[in-house]
């Protein structure tokens, strides 16, 4: 089968350009490709890589082309390069906007060789393949990765493993307003889009902070102040003996810092709050006053920083090696993986409240991504703890922030453009984490992407929801998952591809409630408030 890469509308609109640019192409006077509707312009994305295979086409009509094309990637390729008959490339050239691309010669006109242009069917599906991975950010892919299927690497085996996430669900037993997150079932929905169940864990209750993160960075601060305690003390410190003297007094001494979207560095500040460390947040310009302020009111220092996420994230790391501070980031870089492992480790109990509560496993899971942290958190537990019976697992990016998506068809992590920013704010990110892709690759099943509308779309949808179902309030980020589940279905060789039927079982999560309630409030016309009435006015 063809992997286009991409909607099957975009493929044929591109095998009908195609068509018809085999008929009518030619040269003019400056070796451009023309076409007879005009010469194509010339403001074109060149498109090149060092990373090239070659594919000899020797069926081209006395051109001997080659194709040159990633090696492991047959197929599913990019075309980059062509060659003519003196060995010399003729270069693929594309355009951004959707229906306009063209072929053009890099090399000197007076070497290159006269004559008509011949397409052989190899090269029109080549070029399709190119056109449909180039131009576009794939909407669903199936994981091809060469280490999918293959055992976790040893590390996050321990890191997502059944000790280590009990371990959790004990620290989190010492926390004075832990509790366990609603499973919420919305079996009318499940009947109008044609799924036996669909279960909703709703994160936006957790630790009172409004979104799983309350679990990850908290937690990894308890456990660098306890190790730090330990190291000091020269004895075990167990995390009930946080409140004492002793162990507060080493916490006092820590700073830790982070940079965040908002929810992680809420989480961190917690944490820090919790322990008696300080707490540095650096957060972007765009991160918006609200979410900052709840940031504040844990007592941490927030440093606004000019530009993008990326930019705090190197704003916190450049302090806090001047100060000898403690970086608690929920993404990982190569020699820096143990404590982003532990905020993703923080996230286990999602997985392991869920299936204490589900009456079966799912047979679906679709979890929204960022840097990829909480998606390869849950379905690394869910590797572990059910094997070859775990669900089948699908990743699910914003289209403007694809990182995941966009590593999963490159085959490695890449790091992505900026582009126009993404509704869905706390999964603005342009690169994955290392550990997460590490684990995304071998256990996710697919990754697809949602756009703007539906992002928004489903937000209003789980606020007035099916009749018979609860109202449920889920933020921006929140009900991306349930996003990604709805448009899988509306989408045939998408819901054949994932083995979706009557009979699956589904579980998403609401990552966040309305943890920028002003925004929600613009969004959805109503404030979270009103929306939870919904429900006890229909209980009474
Ligand atoms: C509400 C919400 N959902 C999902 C995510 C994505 O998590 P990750 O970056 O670990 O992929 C985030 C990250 O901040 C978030 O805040």
């Amino acid at each position: 089968m063809l992997d286009f890469g991409c909607r099957r509308e975009f493929a044929l609109s591109v095998v009908d350009l195609i068509r018809r640019l085999a008929n009518d192409l030619d040269f003019d006077e400056d070796r451009n490709w023309v076409s007879e509707r005009g010469r194509i312009d010339d403001s074109h994305v060149r498109l090149n890589d060092a990373r090239l295979g070659h594919l000899l086409d020797p069926a081209l009509d006395g051109w001997s082309r080659q194709v040159d094309r990633f090696a492991d990637r047959p197929l599913r390729c990019q075309i980059v390069l062509l060659k003519d008959r003196q060995n010399l490339p003729v270069e693929v050239v594309e355009r951004n906007a959707r229906q306009s691309f063209i072929h053009r010669r890099s090399c000197t006109r007076n070497k290159i060789a006269n004559g008509p242009i011949i397409f052989s069917a190899n090269f029109v599906l080549l070029a399709i393949c190119f056109l449909a991975t180039a131009n576009e950010v794939p909407m669903f892919l199936i994981n091809t990765n060469c280490a999918y299927k293959s055992a976790l690497d040893q590390r996050d085996a321990e890191t997502l493993g059944f000790a280590a996430a009990k371990d959790v669900e004990r620290f989190l037993s010492y926390r004075k307003d832990n509790a366990e997150t609603p499973l919420v079932a919305l079996p009318n929905l499940a009947r109008e889009i044609g799924v036996a169940s669909i279960h909703l864990k709703d994160e936006g209750y957790r630790l009172g902070l409004g979104s799983f993160k309350a679990l990850g960075g908290s937690y990894a601060v308890i456990r660098l102040a306890l190790e730090e305690a330990e190291r000091r003390l020269g004895r075990p410190v167990d995390v009930s003996e946080l409140p004492t003297a002793e162990v507060a007094a080493v916490a006092r001494t820590m700073t830790v810092a982070c940079a965040t979207d908002g929810n992680h560095g809420r989480s961190v500040a917690q944490g820090a709050q919790l322990v008696g460390a300080r707490a540095a947040i650096f957060v972007h310009s765009g991160v918006s006053d609200e979410r900052t302020a709840a940031i504040a009111r844990f007592g941490a220092d927030v440093i606004r920083v000019d530009g993008t996420y990326d930019d705090s994230v190197q704003e916190a790391s450049r302090v806090a090696a001047e100060r000898g501070w403690t970086i608690v980031s929920d993404t990982s870089w190569p020699g820096y993986e143990r404590i982003p492992g532990l905020v993703m480790q923080g996230y286990t109990p999602i997985v392991r409240e869920a299936l204490r509560k589900l009456p079966e496993p799912p047979t679906h899971v679709f979890v929204q991504s960022g840097v990829g942290g909480v998606a390869a958190a849950v379905a690394g537990h869910l590797a572990v703890v059910l094997g070859e019976g775990r669900p089948i697992f699908t990743v699910v990016d914003p289209e403007r922030a694809a990182c995941i998506v966009e590593s999963a068809k490159a085959g490695h992590p890449v790091r992505i453009q900026h582009g126009e920013p993404t509704v869905m704010a706390m999964l603005e990110c342009y690169q994955p984490s290392l550990v997460a892709w590490r684990i995304l690759a071998r256990v996710a099943d697919a990754f697809m992407t949602v756009d703007e509308e539906e992002a928004i779309s489903v937000m209003t949808r789980l606020a007035w929801p099916v009749s018979g179902d609860p109202a449920i309030v889920a933020g921006e980020s929140g009900g991306v998952g349930l996003a990604g589940l709805i448009k899988a279905v509306s989408e045939a060789d998408v819901k054949a591809a994932l083995g979706i039927s009557p009979s699956s079982r589904v579980l998403v999560i609401n990552t966040e409630g309305a943890t920028d309630p002003a925004r929600y409030e613009e969004i959805v016309g109503m404030s979270p408030a009103q929306v939870v009435a919904r429900n006890l006015e229909k209980a009474q």
